[in-house]
């Protein structure tokens, strides 16, 4: 849908990037949906791409060309490898990450009371790798202001809109706590909770045995 209306202005896909996360409802007639879909695209061939901001740690940073030229050379890059077109990106780690923690409320770094706002650490990546510092960055359907967090973070200029002034609210305070530095967020690139498998929460309930 939003792909046509795109190709009409003669904008060009770059990339079709899938934010893969685990949390979210269980569908009883569907499968359960846990990826939304980010469609990058560019008005021209000129274009920013900076990837080494955005750079994951490599699995195997020691690996080496065991072939050609570069024999036994490193073939990675010591700044970390291209993140793809997956990104796992937690949604709700103040909801999966504490599961076993009582004091649930001291874990929820970013929530708002926005039902679908989205990660700061998501925007993070597409602010660094698609504008440059002083550039701007454009949300038209702003919510809680996710995305001008990100932009101010990593020092770019952020236009706003939001339909509701309950939002917009909740936009300025987070705007004001960051500029105080006093805004919690979830720290950009922190690995993602892997459960133990002791956690409470992840033995087999005793009714079920
Ligand atoms: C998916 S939410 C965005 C959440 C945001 N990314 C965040 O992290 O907070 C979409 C938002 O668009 C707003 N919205 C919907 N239609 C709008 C319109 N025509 N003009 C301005 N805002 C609109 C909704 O109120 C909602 O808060």
């Amino acid at each position: 849908y939003f792909y046509e209306i795109f190709k009409h202005f003669d904008l060009k896909l770059r990339n079709r990037i899938i934010w893969r996360f685990n949390h979210g409802l269980h569908c009883k007639k569907r499968f359960s949906v846990r990826y939304e879909v980010i469609l990058w695209f560019t008005k021209t061939d000129e274009y920013i791409f900076n990837l080494d901001p955005v750079r994951i740690p490599a699995k195997y940073p020691g690996k080496r060309h065991f072939k050609g030229p570069k024999r036994g050379q490193l073939s990675g890059n010591p700044l970390g490898k291209n993140p793809s077109d997956i990104w796992d990106v937690v949604k709700q780690d103040w909801e999966d990450e504490v599961w076993d923690i009582p004091n649930v409320k001291a874990n929820h770094p970013e929530k708002t009371e926005h039902p679908c706002q989205f990660p700061v650490e998501l925007v993070q990546r597409c602010v660094l790798a698609l504008t440059q510092p002083k550039g701007v960055v454009l949300d038209p359907y702003c919510g809680v202001g996710s995305t001008v967090i990100g932009a101010l973070q990593h020092n770019r200029r952020a236009i706003a809109a939001e339909q509701d002034s309950t939002y917009v609210a909740i936009t300025r305070e987070r705007i004001q706590k960051f500029t105080q530095g006093t805004l919690p967020l979830r720290p950009l690139g922190k690995p993602i909770h892997q459960p133990t498998g002791k956690e409470r929460v992840a033995q087999l309930p005793l009714d079920w045995k």
